[in-house]
């Protein structure tokens, strides 16, 4: 009997479904990690997975990138709480400063969760309205106002996802379709008024990889000037990996308000809410919107997020973990066309991920109608083969600049094998 089993066994024991986050819930168990470093997850039973996960986004570097490592050793040697402000706080938001043009002020928080809950809060008591619109198969973190999915009902109220939310709170959340400015305005214009917010992911990587079409996010400029409402960029995943200045440098579209989180805390816990002085003047202690948190501003993520900021900036380090990307991306198309599978797969800088789909992806409902049968078949071939490919559907791949040629070359090899096993039983997909 393999340890992960065993172990499994006595989380189940432990924890809800033997984990502490349900991403983590790998059928029929998850391996259980007896270290990690570079590129590489190394499991108790003696694997070493080449990973594609990379702690679902932070890890733009890899595993124990030793200048990170040593930013951090120096800090826990130096102290590691304070619950008083310091200098590293300031080096780390005039870092952000510098790349996302429209964050004037800033709040460091432990979680992308409590960044997004902050920035509804804060659009919320500026604009003095209860409305805010998602997108359908986004995903802002695990607090009762984003916690809502659409279901037939997109132009009405929010439905729960989660048991535990009140009705009367997801009464005040809007869903509208991703890539849909038609039925998002739709709704806008109902909610004229009390709309305080449009919260969106501005490529959305929680329902696999989806793109926003070309007018996507400045026709959510434009619905948000047109009816008075703060634009919010979740930017938890793109900020510092899309490219330093996230989709608002690369699509060329101003938030009113941004969060961030993942890369900026180097691995470590954080989350970042920020965005015009005028908003931003809101928040307690200044304003009367709360925000309070022991370890806010943690000297270890201030000090690792600081270093894989300075990294990424002196260092061709998102480069080559975008060309690691491009590289499995055309290796897979090419292979599945090959073997007559029907694919689409999705590619942006270091970000991929591939759907078992005849149709294109725009939204939430094309990736459900796509085949999740065979995306679970192969992610554990992948898994067979020591790849560890992100572990769903709805979630996405993530390169690093640890990843190297031999680990390209070896998922390369991997993914060609298992997608022709594959292509030996139906290819009906
Ligand atoms: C876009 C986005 N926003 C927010 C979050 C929540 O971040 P956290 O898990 O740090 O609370 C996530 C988490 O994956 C995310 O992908």
């Amino acid at each position: 009997m393999d340890k992960s089993k065993n172990f499994f066994e006595e989380a189940l024991k432990l924890f809800p479904g033997g984990v502490n986050s349900p991403a983590r819930a790998l059928k029929p168990y998850p391996f259980f990690i007896e270290k990690a470093d570079g590129s590489k997850l190394y499991s108790v039973d003696g694997k070493g997975y080449i990973d594609y996960c990379l702690g679902f986004g932070p890890l733009i570097l890899g595993h124990r990138n030793r200048e990170v490592l040593n930013a951090v050793t120096e800090q826990l040697e130096r102290d590691w709480l304070y619950g008083a402000p310091y200098e590293a706080e300031i080096k780390l938001a005039k870092k952000i400063m510098r790349y996302f043009s429209t964050v004037e002020m800033i709040r460091f928080v432990n979680s992308g969760t409590e960044a997004t809950m902050n920035a509804v809060r804060v659009a919320r008591g500026y604009t003095n309205r209860s409305k805010v619109i998602k997108f359908e198969g986004n995903y802002h973190g695990s607090h009762d106002n984003v916690l809502i999915k659409a279901g037939s009902s997109a132009l009405t109220f929010g439905m729960p996802t989660s048991e535990g939310i009140l009705k009367d709170i997801a009464a005040h959340t809007l869903v509208a379709p991703y890539n849909d400015l038609e039925k998002t305005e739709a709704i806008a214009k109902k909610y004229r008024g009390n709309l305080a917010a449009v919260i969106v992911e501005p490529i959305a990587v929680n329902m696999g990889l989806v793109l926003p079409e070309k007018e996507f996010l400045k026709g959510l400029r434009e619905i948000c000037d047109k009816y008075d409402a703060l634009l919010i960029f979740d930017e938890v995943v793109t900020g510092f990996r899309l490219t330093l200045g996230g989709a608002q440098d690369y699509y060329g579209v101003k938030a009113d308000l941004t969060t961030l989180g993942k890369i900026i805390g180097g691995g470590f816990p954080i989350g970042a809410f920020g965005g015009r002085r005028e908003y931003m003047e809101k928040v307690a202690p200044l304003g009367k919107v709360h925000n309070a948190g022991t370890f806010n501003a943690h000297p270890i993520s201030m000090a690792a997020g600081l270093k894989t900021i300075e990294v990424l900036e002196e260092t061709n380090a998102l480069k080559k973990a975008s060309r690691v990307a491009e590289e499995i991306a055309k290796d897979m198309k090419e292979t599945a066309e090959c073997c007559k599978i029907n694919v689409e797969i999705h590619q942006i800088a270091s970000m991929y991920q591939v759907f078992f789909s005849r149709k294109e992806i725009k939204n939430y409902h094309d990736v459900n109608a796509a085949n999740k049968e065979m995306y679970q078949r192969y992610h554990q071939m992948m898994m067979d083969e020591e790849v560890y490919m992100a572990p769903s559907q709805f979630e996405t791949c993530f390169t690093s600049s640890a990843h190297s040629d031999e680990d390209v070359n070896k998922t390369i090899e991997a993914l060609d094998d298992v997608l022709r096993k594959m292509s030996g039983g139906s290819s009906e997909n």
